[in-house]
C-alpha cells in the first residue's frame, strides 16, 4: 500500500462528550484542509463510542482519517448497561495519572518508520488535556491547544489564581455559600464584565484550597502558556474584549468559531462527510419525526447535556413546571441524569402533558436545534449547547450546573441579551413562568430577536472566507506548516 504523504496532525480529545464533539468538528475542518489525521481518544471513551457510534466503527479505517485510543487505566464499561457510568472525578485521575506514558508511547508508535503513517507535525490538544505536553516536549514536537470552552470561560479559570492569591477563595467557611459572600462584585479581570462571584466557575465554591476540579480547571487554562499556540471555538465579534486580553499574555490566539457551523462548510467531496457524530449513548432519531408535526416555534427543547446531575426534587420542579406552562416540549432525560429515584415522574405528569411532549435518552442535538418547530432552549449553557444554540438563532432558559457554565450564562443574559437565567433552587412556578415569557411574552420576542441576530453574525466568520476560515489559514501556515 502507498504511503500517505500529508502532513499528520494528532487530535487529543478530553474524554467527555462536548469537548469530544468540539474536537471532532475541528478534526474534519482540518481533514478537509488537506491533512492526514489520527484522533485519539483515552480508552474508557474509546470503547463507550464503539457500543453507540455505528459510523464510529466503521470509519475508522479511512486511509487518511484514523481513530486510535491511548491507555487511561480504567476498567472497560459495562456491556450490558446503556449508562456512562464512570465518575467524573476518577477520569479524570486517571487520565492525569495514566495519559502522559500512553500518548508519549502512541506518539513514539506512529513515529515509527514501520507504521505506515506520516511522522506526526503537530499535535493538537484540549486544552485541558495538557497531559500532552510531556509527549510534545520530550519529542520536540508543536503542541496547539484548543480550547474547547469559552473565552471567558477560559478566562474564568484562568483567573481562579489570582482569586486565591487576592484571598478571595478558598472560601472561609460553608456559610459562605449563603450568606451573601457570593455576591462580592469583580471587575479587575481583563477583558471580562463586571460580574459576582457567583457569575464565576462553579469550581470556586469550596472550602479546600486542594479541590480537584479548581485546580485541574485553573492548572489546565495555565498550561495553555506553554503551547505553540491557541485556538478557542468562538469568533471576534462574540468575545472581542477577552480575546484581546488572552492576546496580550498568552502564545499566538486563533478564534476560529464556531466549530459546529464551520464543519457544516466542509466541501461535499470530503471523505469524513460520511463520519456522524461520536456519541456515547444511542441517538433516539424518532423526535425528528414527531417535531416534523409540530408548528413552527412551539417547541421547548429540554437537555442538560451530558455530565449534569440533577436531584430528583429538582428533576420534579422542572417536570411540573414543564407541565403546567401548557407549552409543547422534547426533554432528554439521559439515563443518568437524576440521581437517586429513578422513577421520577408520576403517570399524573405522562397524562397532563400528553400530545405535547416527547422525552427520550438522547438525540441528533444539533438538529433538533436547527429544526423549524423549536422556539426555545432550556439548557445547562455547556459552550457546545451554546454555540449549537446559537447557531440555530434559539434563545435560551438558563440553568448553569457546574464548570464553566455560570460565566456563559452570564454572558448569554448580560452581554448576547439571548437567554433568561433561572434561579439556582429552581421551582416550578419560576419554570413555567420563564417558559410562557421565552415562548409568548414580549422579552422572549426580544430575546429571539437578538438570537437570530447572533446567528447571522455567526454565519459571517463561520462562512468559507469569513474571519473564522481566515484565522484558520493563518494558523495552518504560521504555526502548522511552519519549520521548528
Ligand atoms: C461539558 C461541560 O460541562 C461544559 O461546561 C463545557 O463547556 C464542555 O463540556 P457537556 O455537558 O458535555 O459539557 O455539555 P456541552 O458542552 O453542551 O456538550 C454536549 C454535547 O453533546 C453537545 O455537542 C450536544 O450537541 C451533544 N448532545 C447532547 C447530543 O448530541 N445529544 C443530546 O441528547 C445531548
Amino acid at each position: 500500500m502507498e504511503h500517505s504523504t500529508k502532513t499528520h496532525l494528532v487530535c487529543m480529545a478530553l474524554p467527555f462528550q462536548g469537548h469530544i464533539n468540539s474536537m471532532l468538528h475541528l478534526a474534519k475542518v482540518l481533514h478537509s484542509k488537506g491533512f492526514f489525521i489520527t484522533f485519539v481518544n483515552t480508552e474508557y471513551v474509546h470503547q463507550q463510542l464503539l457500543k453507540h457510534s455505528g459510523s464510529f466503527s466503521a470509519h475508522a479505517g479511512l486511509p487518511d482519517f484514523r481513530f486510535a485510543s491511548i491507555s487511561d487505566g480504567l476498567s472497560p464499561p459495562d456491556d450490558d448497561s446503556d449508562e456512562y457510568r464512570e465518575d467524573i472525578r476518577n477520569i479524570l485521575l486517571a487520565t492525569q495519572e495514566n495519559c502522559p506514558a500512553s500518548f508519549l508511547g502512541l506518539i513514539s508508535a506512529l513515529n515509527d518508520p514501520s507504521s505506515g503513517v506520516p511522522p506526526v507535525k503537530c499535535v493538537i490538544s484540549d486544552s485541558f488535556a495538557s497531559f500532552t505536553l510531556n509527549a510534545t516536549t520530550k519529542l520536540g514536537i508543536p503542541n496547539v491547544f484548543y480550547c474547547t470552552v469559552a473565552v471567558c470561560g477560559f478566562t474564568d479559570f484562568y483567573y481562579c489564581k489570582d482569586l486565591i492569591e487576592r484571598g478571595l477563595v478558598p472560601l472561609k467557611s460553608e456559610d459562605d455559600l449563603a450568606n451573601g459572600y457570593l455576591d462580592t462584585i469583580i471587575d479587575w479581570i481583563p477583558g471580562m464584565i463586571t460580574v459576582r462571584m457567583r457569575d464565576l466557575t462553579s469550581f470556586i465554591r469550596t472550602t479546600d484550597r486542594d479541590e480537584l476540579f479548581l485546580n485541574f480547571v485553573m492548572d489546565g487554562a495555565h498550561a495553555s502558556s506553554q503551547g505553540t499556540a491557541i485556538i478557542f471555538n468562538s469568533f471576534s465579534e462574540l468575545e472581542s474584549p477577552l480575546l484581546n486580553a488572552c492576546s496580550s499574555k498568552l502564545p499566538p490566539v486563533f478564534d476560529i468559531g464556531p466549530m459546529c457551523l464551520l464543519s457544516q462548510y466542509i466541501p461535499n467531496d470530503s471523505s469524513t462527510s460520511s463520519i456522524g457524530g461520536l456519541n456515547m449513548w444511542r441517538e433516539d432519531l424518532r423526535c425528528m419525526e414527531w417535531l416534523d408535526e409540530k408548528e413552527s416555534g412551539s417547541v421547548l427543547y429540554v437537555n442538560f447535556g451530558s455530565l449534569t446531575n440533577l436531584t430528583s426534587k429538582q428533576a420534579l420542579e422542572f417536570g411540573w413546571g414543564l407541565a403546567n406552562s401548557g407549552c409543547s416540549f422534547l426533554w432528554v432525560i439521559r439515563p443518568d441524569l437524576v440521581v437517586g429515584d429513578a422513577a421520577l415522574l408520576p403517570q399524573e405528569f405522562s397524562e397532563i402533558t400528553k400530545g405535547r411532549s416527547f422525552i427520550t435518552s438522547w438525540c441528533p442535538q444539533q438538529r433538533v436545534l436547527a429544526h423549524a418547530a423549536i422556539g426555545g432552549f432550556l439548557t445547562h449553557c455547556g459552550w457546545n449547547s451554546t454555540t449549537e444554540s446559537i447557531c440555530s438563532g434559539v434563545p435560551m432558559i438558563c440553568w448553569p450546573f457546574f464548570a464553566d457554565q455560570q460565566i456563559n450564562s452570564k454572558y448569554i443574559c448580560s452581554v448576547w441579551g439571548i437567554g433568561m437565567e433561572i434561579d439556582e433552587d429552581v421551582t416550578r412556578e419560576e419554570v413555567e413562568g420563564l417558559i410562557k415569557e421565552l415562548m409568548e411574552g414580549q422579552k422572549g420576542k426580544e430575546t429571539k430577536r437578538k438570537a437570530v441576530e447572533w446567528k447571522e453574525k455567526a454565519v459571517e466568520a463561520a462562512k468559507p472566507g469569513g474571519g473564522s476560515w481566515r484565522n484558520l489559514e493563518k494558523l495552518i501556515e504560521g504555526i502548522i506548516m511552519k519549520d521548528y
